[in-house]
């Protein structure tokens, strides 16, 4: 597997550079549909706020369909929440239909809400191998070597044969929706968007394939057909040799 990795001198390069790239893979993309899923976090924030400063008439936001890695059970406005976070920074600022919007329903139940979910995805989405393929997947990583809300007390969620599963953040015990393992890694692409100091050690221990990587969710994605990329930047890559 290539392991595609950019390095960029600062969080606000990386965005700028990969609102870019992001918008040249949609308009290289066949079909009427382009099926993309986006993490909560801070790296996303910037990247948000990129594509709307440059991309807010572009006419691939009719094919765009945005979905959401993993999102907390509130309310949409709810600072905690994912999708209220995307609408204030994107999609209040760029003309896309309303219909190509995917939240998850943070005032469901949360098990209920991961089959209704799962449901959804799999009505919009084409079967590859038996699984719903994003066309790209964009995920970040925790202090704690988390990704999408599968933690490392949870990876029984790696595995599970599910498209979505409810998690629990380990210190607030706030329940979440996440995309397992197993989706994830049917995506056509997967993006990790890595950045600043507090990631560094995180990221040399997954990318040298050190043996506590093991433990760490974002080491266990691996594309199955799809490309894996890794967008950093300098302070993130500080401890690569
Ligand atoms: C979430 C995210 C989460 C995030 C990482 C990295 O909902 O919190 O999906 O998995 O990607 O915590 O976040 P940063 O972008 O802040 O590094």
């Amino acid at each position: 597997m290539n392991r595609n990795l950019i390095v960029f001198k600062d969080p606000e390069t990386l965005a700028d550079q990969f609102s870019d790239k992001l918008m040249s893979w949609i308009a290289a993309s066949g079909g009427s549909h382009y099926h993309l899923a986006i993490s909560g976090g801070s790296t996303p924030k910037l990247l948000f706020t990129a594509l709307a400063l440059k991309y807010a008439t572009s006419t691939l936001w009719e094919k765009t369909h945005f979905w959401w890695v993993d999102e907390r059970m509130v309310p949409a406005g709810d600072p905690e929440s994912n999708f209220g976070v995307a609408r204030q920074l994107l999609f209040s600022k760029i003309s896309i239909p309303e219909k190509n919007i995917h939240p998850v329903n943070g005032e469901n139940d949360p098990f209920a809400e991961s089959e209704n979910y799962a449901q959804q995805i799999k009505g919009e989405m084409d079967i590859i191998s038996g699984w719903p393929e994003f066309d790209l997947i964009i995920l970040g990583i925790g202090e704690d070597g988390h990704t999408a809300s599968i933690f490392p007390n949870q990876t029984e969620l790696l595995k599970s044969e599910r498209i979505c599963e409810v998690a629990h953040h380990p210190v607030t015990g706030q329940s979440r929706i996440t995309l397992t393992g197993m989706q994830i890694n049917y995506a056509d692409k997967i993006c990790f968007l890595v950045t600043g100091a507090s990631k560094a050690e995180r990221f040399k221990e997954i990318w040298m394939k050190e043996e506590k990587a093991k433990l760490l969710p974002a080491a266990h994605i691996r594309p199955v057909n799809g490309e894996l990329y890794w967008f950093t930047d300098q302070a993130a890559t500080q401890l690569l040799p």
